[in-house]
């Protein structure tokens, strides 16, 4: 029998708590909606939180990933490798600056692997932006290492990694960055992400001068500190030294912010310990594959992606999806994978067959929901509902459900 939940529980929901709520209100009070104290004192928070020498908020990880590539002085003519398997603003902002993405696969862990960064290289690749995808770290040993023999720097994709960390050192921290020549990190704080500012971002170095340039287009171009231009602080005077971007983060999202990272541990301890739940609950189930966590990373599963064995199973995957959301269970897809866009093939050739890998996972793969607002109960009934579909459309074999999964939907 296939139990139904009473409510939709969505993919993802916000935490929004009354201390985010009194300082974005503090914030309309003051008359700073624009850049302003708050954003400073985010900056000032995140990079302590990270352990990064500089952090620098703007309006999302995409302008995060733009600023960055613009400060490396990617252009015309060069390439920057970016695993395909990634949300399309990763490769988008190389073909804003008139770069080639070249667009690489990835491995069982759904990251990008060292081995297909290092077979991209030419004498034209300017840049690796790995993707740290679902809040797991990427390889980064392996990946520096070869960014460190090739020279080139290494602009981390850490939309779903704030707070995650590798061997002990947390991706975006100078800890990290030691490792690689010149290392920018970019955070997105997109409204279902594991901190949000609604929509936000904030970038990391350790590098004083690519900080600087950073911090200039984020901003137009406008010379150091020109925010402050309206407090008895600044002047009214600045110089635009570069044509910059319009990247920069208001107060009222800072405001967010501020509170937001002070929960973060704790909305990843939640997270980890509904993972855990799918994990143990979909154990039994040969028709799922959970999450392959590697040894040395700490991930902070902004995502869980699972993997359906659909040769054991008489739907696809859509299909799946669809069955999930009659049982008021709201899925996603993460990612179609950026070569599969009509874009990327009309102006760069890529087509299907290029990056199998990410390719055949694309078709088995959904997110099922994890958010710290869903109740424990919530994750076992989307557990429940994943095994009563399973047992309906079940291609060989007893139509059975796995024990936890059993015991827990009885208990309801
Ligand atoms: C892997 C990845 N990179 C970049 C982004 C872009 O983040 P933002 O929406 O903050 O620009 C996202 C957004 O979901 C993402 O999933």
């Amino acid at each position: 029998m296939r139990r139904k939940r009473n409510e939709f529980l969505p993919f993802s929901l916000p935490s929004i708590g009354e201390e985010e709520i009194a300082e974005v209100v503090d914030s309309l009070r003051s008359g700073w909606l624009t850049t302003g104290p708050k954003v400073k004192r985010f900056e000032e928070d995140f990079a302590r939180y990270i352990g990064a020498r500089h952090a620098i908020a703007v309006n999302s990880c995409t302008a995060g990933l733009h600023i960055a590539l613009a400060a490396l002085g990617v252009g015309p003519g060069d390439e920057v490798i970016v695993p395909t398997f990634t949300f399309c603003s990763t490769a988008n902002v190389v073909v804003h600056l008139g770069a080639r993405p070249v667009l690489v696969d990835v491995g069982e862990d759904l990251n990008v692997t060292p081995e297909a960064i290092e077979a991209a290289i030419t004498p034209r690749t300017k840049a690796i932006v790995p993707v740290h995808y679902a809040g797991q770290p990427c390889d980064l040993a392996a990946i520096y290492r070869i960014a460190s023999h090739h020279g080139l720097p290494v602009v981390e994709d850490a939309a779903h990694a704030a707070g995650a960390s590798y061997e002990g050192a947390k991706i975006g921290s100078d800890a990290m960055a030691a490792g690689a020549p010149r290392v920018v990190t970019a955070f997105s704080f997109y409204a279902t992400k594991n901190m949000t500012t609604g929509e936000g971002g904030m970038v990391t170095t350790a590098d004083d001068a690519l900080a600087e340039r950073m911090r200039l287009l984020s901003l137009h171009g406008m010379s150091r500190d020109a925010w402050k231009r309206y407090t008895s602080a600044g002047s009214w005077y600045y110089e635009v030294v570069a044509a910059g971007y319009k990247y920069n983060m208001t107060d009222t999202q800072a405001a967010l912010g501020i509170h937001q990272l002070r929960r973060l541990d704790g909305f990843i301890a939640t997270r980890r310990r509904y993972a855990q739940i799918y994990d143990e609950a979909l154990a039994g189930l040969p028709e799922v594959e959970t999450p392959i966590v590697r040894p040395g990373r700490s991930h902070i599963y902004h995502l869980y992606p699972v993997r359906l064995a659909l040769e054991r199973l008489t739907i696809d995957r859509a299909q799946f999806i669809d069955e999930l959301k009659a049982l008021n269970i709201g899925c996603s897809v993460h990612f179609i994978p950026v070569h599969l866009h009509p874009f990327y093939h009309d102006a760069f050739g890529y087509r299907r067959g290029d990056l199998p890998a990410a390719e055949s996972i694309y078709e088995r793969i959904l997110s099922l929901p994890l958010f710290p607002k869903m109740t424990e109960q919530d994750v076992w009934d989307v557990a429940g509902a994943v095994s009563d579909v399973i047992g309906e459309f079940r291609a060989v074999g007893e139509k059975v459900m796995p024990t936890a999964v059993r015991s827990q939907a009885l208990a309801t």
